[in-house]
């Protein structure tokens, strides 16, 4: 019996130090003190021994067992450091290794020079303003003294939702809403998406940007207007660009002018990017139309006030030359990643 249990501990624990994983550890364990384990075995044997030898040979099983659960703790720490090892070998990091190259998107250039215009008018303290898009014929029309007649109220240039409701086709009408909201003083810059019924070429597109000017206190008059458009001019495009103001006609401004800059690629002789005039029209502008701000519950005694729209998408065309106002919508990569 003793011979027998010294090679039950003998080969449990060669078989112990063979093991290398959690799940071969415990497999030795059932087989050797598991129910039906050799151990558990001869325990169940004993009572075919002599009562006389019982407490001996009891004794001698229990130091077995012993012995086997010592050597099966050690060889689970064993396996445990082998474990830690392994994971901490797989886990290195090699920080000499390259690093991904991180592709970078960048501003539209819509964006980028939206920005640059929007700081030079915050610059000189005006503040940014908003409208919806989708606009009552009151804003967009009726309060800018543009009557029921008018031709840009014909389907072919506005897209109506209903008889009284559209999509904006101008940012012009930001400017009653923050007249009706503010009283003055007012120094604002309105800029966003406007939306016409335009077939698609070139030079049109069914939506495009403008950012609009209102500027409203007492004793504003036409030279304001000019100094500060020639001054946003010459940010914009350089310090020696030169402005001029032309006569045209706005119904929501009185007196009304475009302003337009000499060309800056052949400064006034006539080129290709002028189209042989020699300048380049910037933007619309006038002193605000006593109508306008009476509709407002403005007093036009006291106050006046100018205003301005400027057209993006020609903006940006003419800073960049690009000819064609589609590149802007198509988001092709290689197109925008030029500027
Ligand atoms: N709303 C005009 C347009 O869409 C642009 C414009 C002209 C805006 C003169 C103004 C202005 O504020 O004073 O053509």
């Amino acid at each position: 019996m003793k011979q027998q249990l010294e090679a039950i501990l003998a080969s449990a624990k060669k078989e112990l130090g063979e093991t290398r994983t959690a799940r071969e550890l415990d497999a030795v364990r059932v087989r050797f003190l598991g129910k039906k384990g050799e151990l558990t075995a001869i325990l169940k044997g004993m009572k075919n021994v002599a009562p006389e030898e019982r407490p001996v040979i009891g004794q001698l099983v229990n130091d077995v067992r012993a012995a086997v659960e010592t050597a099966l703790d050690q060889q689970g720490q064993i396996i445990e450091r082998l474990a830690l090892d392994a994971r901490l070998k797989s886990e290195t990091l090699d920080v000499t290794m390259p690093g991904e190259d991180i592709v970078l998107g960048h501003k539209h250039p819509l964006t980028a020079v939206l920005d640059e215009i929007k700081d030079i008018f915050i610059g000189l303290g005006f503040q940014i303003a908003e409208g919806p898009e989708v606009e009552l014929d009151h804003y967009n029309f009726e309060a800018l003294n543009i009557p029921k007649d008018h031709p840009a109220r014909d389907t072919q240039d506005t897209f109506y939702i209903s008889d009284n409701i559209l999509l904006r086709t101008q940012t012009s009408s930001v400017q009653v809403r923050v007249m009706e909201k503010q009283k003055p003083p007012i120094r604002i810059i309105a800029p966003g998406r406007v939306f016409r019924s335009d077939a698609v070429d070139a030079t049109h597109s069914p939506l495009f940007h403008q950012i609009e000017g209102l500027v409203v206190d007492k004793g504003i008059t036409m030279s304001d207007l000019k100094g500060v458009l020639e001054l946003f001019a010459k940010r914009l495009y350089g310090e020696d660009t030169i402005v001029r103001f032309r006569p045209h006609h706005f119904p929501f401004t009185e007196p009304s002018a475009e302003m337009d800059i000499q060309c800056y690629q052949c400064h006034g002789k006539g080129c290709r990017l002028c189209k042989g005039e020699g300048w380049i029209e910037l933007l619309g502008c006038g002193v605000v139309h006593p109508k306008v701000l009476e509709v407002c519950d403005i007093d036009p005694e006291v106050y006046s006030g100018y205003a301005f729209g400027i057209g993006l998408e020609r903006t940006v065309m003419g800073r960049f030359k690009i000819d064609d106002i589609r590149s802007f919508y198509e988001n092709d990569i290689r197109f925008l990643h030029q500027f």
